[in-house]
């Protein structure tokens, strides 16, 4: 029988090639295509770009991170507000992660223990103490679509006692989160895949977060210097432990090559707050060759755009030369490249989904990567 679906997300498989999967992806406030990647909104927006121009470069869910929401605009007035959607103007899905991760990789002094992660306020340097409930908590007033557990990450070069700790803790830290969700009609809780490089980790958290019945699964703990062998095994792993009807989200994933190898293992969402990075590093994504450093000094008299057939407002108005003047100068400079690389990110997801439909993926595949791989043009 059909069980009924109490979370207000639904994820219906359109097509299949291997292991990846084309798939609709809905949420209370849009219906997403997957595989899709998630442009990182820190504090509620892109740096520099408004969301006519995310929605233009025709971005679907994006990112917000709770730790820097609940100070800045904070919890009472995203509460006034009824949430981030209309707070921010963003009219399409969001996600928010729950905090502890960008706690233990920004800021140092964090300290971890079963009640939850304690850390000191950038603010005023208080302590600060996220519990799975307190994230929870916030991640409701946010008013996201989908919610991320709190979870224990440790680095992906610690193994052995400290790595199965964090496995078995962010198993613990997800029941208390379940418990603490306040509006399950409303919004996704999504568990967070733990467990290091080491293989019987990672099965035991699979099967215990499937046992919860969660709307859907992300992968974590992954992208932290690992060899690519590595951390395509465990994704490979994860994504036949996880069930086929509910999506994958790989978190922290988003070279370009990346993105396409973890759609072949079967994973549908991704986030990385790499193309607005570089970007401000004044590096352009291109398929030919990867990247193109617009600073140097070879680009003063390219009057091409970056990639000829982007449709990308910088592409369709400035050219190398133009950009290359700006990168180092003015903030526009960095701006515009965000949304060229935003923008390429979404193209390729585009490719990728097509490809997958039209059962000529591995073609896509095969031309992606010797693209990439040759010199940039
Ligand atoms: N972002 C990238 N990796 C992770 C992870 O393992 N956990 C959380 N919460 N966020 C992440
Ligand atoms: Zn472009």
């Amino acid at each position: 029988m059909e069980e009924k679906q109490s979370s207000p997300l639904s994820f219906e498989i359109q097509a299949k090639f291997g292991k990846a999967r084309a798939s609709i992806l809905q949420l209370p406030h849009f219906r997403n295509e997957t595989p899709m990647f998630m442009p990182v909104a820190t504090k509620g927006s892109m740096k520099g770009l408004t969301s006519k121009q995310l929605i233009d470069a025709k971005c679907q869910t994006i990112l917000g991170n709770t730790y820097h929401l609940s100070i800045n605009p904070g919890t009472e007035i995203l509460d006034i507000n009824q949430g981030i959607h209309s707070f921010m103007n963003y009219p399409r899905s969001m996600l928010t992660d729950s905090g502890g991760f960008q706690m233990v990789s920004l800021i140092k002094l964090s300290e971890v223990t079963e009640q939850g992660v304690k850390f000191l306020s950038i603010k005023d340097n208080s302590e600060i103490m996220l519990t799975p409930e307190k994230s929870i908590e916030i991640q409701n007033s946010i008013g996201a679509d989908i919610m991320m557990q709190l979870d224990d990450v440790v680095d992906v070069s610690i193994s052995g006692p400290r790595s199965e700790e964090a496995m078995f803790r962010s198993i613990r830290w997800l029941d208390r989160c379940i418990k603490a969700h306040k509006r399950p009609t409303e919004q996704c809780l999504f568990g967070i895949i733990q467990g290091g490089l080491n293989t019987e980790l990672r099965t035991i958290c699979c099967n215990e977060m499937v046992k919860r019945n969660l709307p859907g699964y992300a992968i974590g703990g992954l992208s932290g210097g690992e060899s690519k062998d590595d951390f395509w095994k465990i994704i490979n792993l994860c994504t036949d432990l996880l069930p086929e009807n509910k999506p994958r989200y790989s978190m922290g994933i988003g070279f370009p090559t990346d993105l396409v190898v973890c759609c072949a293992l079967g994973c549908d969402c991704f986030d990385c707050v790499y193309p607005t990075r570089t970007a401000r590093f004044g590096n352009a994504l291109v398929r030919k060759g990867g990247t193109i450093k617009l600073k140097s000094p070879k680009f003063a008299n390219d009057f091409r755009p970056i990639e000829e057939d982007c449709d990308c407002f910088t592409c369709q108005n400035y050219t190398r030369a133009a950009l290359h003047t700006l990168v180092t100068k003015e903030t526009i400079g960095s701006h515009l490249l965000s949304l060229h690389n935003i923008r390429f990110q979404m193209r390729l997801m585009e490719d990728i989904r097509k490809s997958i439909k039209y059962q000529t993926f591995d073609l896509f595949v095969k031309n992606f990567m010797k693209e990439q791989f040759s010199e940039a043009k």
